[in-house]
């Protein structure tokens, strides 16, 4: 599109108003913030001015354009078959990625990958890659390309290519209190994934005491909003709303959960894990015209995992990734944190909430997450839960181990963790773990 010279101060005026800005006039702000032709407090102004009146679908995906645009879009058009990634919103003891993926790809879908580090309390599956010794996620793209071609799989990080208006939009967003906004997170989020080379993209939305969008219907609209946006751009999206009401799995924390992975390949995942990776690969595969059914990805998908191909896809991927393979034939050998201490419960009872942003907060303080953007992560850092909601427990009865190299944050960390747990003396309702799917068609209640 040639760009015409808008004025910014009428822009952010007709935003500020709750008008509806034009693709070429979001494109104009966009391309001159980051050319810097518009400076840092007029992008900030119409930053919060759709922060405060928000954005339609065309807006966001005219936003979404523009992002995208502002980098390159890698080209897998060589590669044979339906291209197909998945992203989630984020949440705690969130490791499905490591085992969908090997998943997906040994059941012949190709899957590029790029992911993101830990945000908040939030962990991110390039830091539990790097927890594995050897393993490489800073790669070209010419090796990007090899690699998908040669296993169906790659896992990579974000290059300064990709959407590079992003990375500057989510900086001056963070400092303007213009993160929590649903067709900016959306934006932002398919800006990346579109670039990655896909044809079609399955959205893990989670919603709960762990996500970024804790209230459900907030979660709900942000589904909508990514579905749309995938639409938009032609590619077929379907999102599932599922449940971060606790930690997903045991194991929170870099290395902890490459190893509760590995369990889980191997055929012993925890199941809440196991449930939604089946349901979010089954798709995947479904989408990669591999299967023709949800139902029948998931029978794929299972049979993967019990006839040990998605195990070997792994082993393969993480050796071509410069990984040690030994380590995830046999990961006990392997790191663990110099402090391991138990936490013990202080009442008898069943556990009825947890705190999962609590928990993630106490595992950013055992070292596992990052409190400054330059930090490194400690990739032994973490927590294993023994008990989870609905479980019962008895005063002094151990319910979580604390992992970590740094003996001073111990105790505030237990205590972090006693607080982030209740025990009542009722029963609870096991949690429902994925209550939509959200496609094409409009929202569905899950399963059906
Ligand atoms: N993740 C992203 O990539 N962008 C956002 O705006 C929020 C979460």
């Amino acid at each position: 599109m040639s760009e015409k010279n808008f004025n910014a101060v009428t822009l952010i005026r007709k935003k500020r108003d709750g008008k509806k800005l034009s693709a070429e006039e979001i494109e104009y702000l966009v391309r001159a913030y980051t050319t810097d032709r518009i400076p840092d407090y007029q992008m900030s102004a119409f930053l919060m001015a759709s922060f405060l009146n928000g954005l339609n679908r065309e807006e966001a995906a005219a936003l979404t354009g523009s992002m995208l645009t502002s980098g390159i879009v890698v080209d897998l058009s060589d590669l044979q078959g339906k291209k197909v990634d998945k992203h989630s919103t984020g949440g705690v003891g969130d490791k499905l990625s490591l085992i969908l993926a090997p998943i997906v790809a040994s059941c012949g879908v190709p899957v590029p990958m790029i992911s993101g580090r830990g945000l908040g309390h939030t962990g991110g599956t390039l830091d539990k890659l790097e927890s594995i010794p050897g393993f490489k996620v800073d790669i070209t793209l010419d090796r990007y390309k090899e690699i998908i071609g040669r296993h169906n799989l790659v896992l990579a990080g974000q290059t300064e290519e990709i959407a590079p208006a992003d990375k500057r939009l989510y900086a001056l967003r963070d400092v303007t209190a213009t993160v929590e906004s649903i067709p900016l997170i959306a934006g932002s989020i398919m800006s990346k994934k579109l670039a990655e080379g896909i044809d079609a993209l399955v959205l893990d939305v989670k919603f709960g005491s762990g996500a970024f969008m804790k209230d459900h219907a907030d979660a709900m609209t942000l589904a909508e909003t990514l579905v749309g946006i995938g639409e938009e751009f032609g590619k077929e999206t379907i999102a599932y709303l599922t449940s971060m009401e606790q930690p997903l799995g045991y194991a929170v924390g870099n290395w902890l959960e490459v190893k509760e992975s590995i369990e889980s390949l191997n055929g012993n995942g925890p199941e809440d894990v196991m449930e939604i990776t089946h349901l979010l690969a089954g798709t995947m595969i479904y989408l990669g015209n591999k299967a023709a059914s949800t139902e029948e990805g998931i029978e794929m998908s299972r049979k993967a995992v019990q006839d040990g191909s998605a195990m070997q896809k792994w082993i393969d991927i993480v050796e071509e990734h410069g990984g040690d393979t030994d380590v995830i034939i046999d990961p006990d050998s392997y790191r663990s944190a110099q402090f391991v201490e138990p936490v013990k419960a202080e009442a008898s009872g069943t556990i009825t909430e947890m705190d999962a942003f609590a928990m993630g907060m106490v595992s950013v303080e055992l070292g596992a997450g990052r409190k400054a953007k330059e930090e490194d992560v400690d990739p032994a850092a973490g927590f294993i839960l023994y008990k989870k909601i609905g479980d019962s427990v008895k005063a002094g009865e151990t319910f979580a181990e604390l992992h970590t190299n740094k003996k001073d944050v111990m105790k505030t960390a237990k205590e972090g963790m006693k607080r982030a747990i209740t025990i009542e003396n009722r029963n609870v309702k096991p949690l429902k773990m994925i209550t939509h799917r959200v496609d094409k068609d409009g929202i569905h209640e899950y399963p059906g």
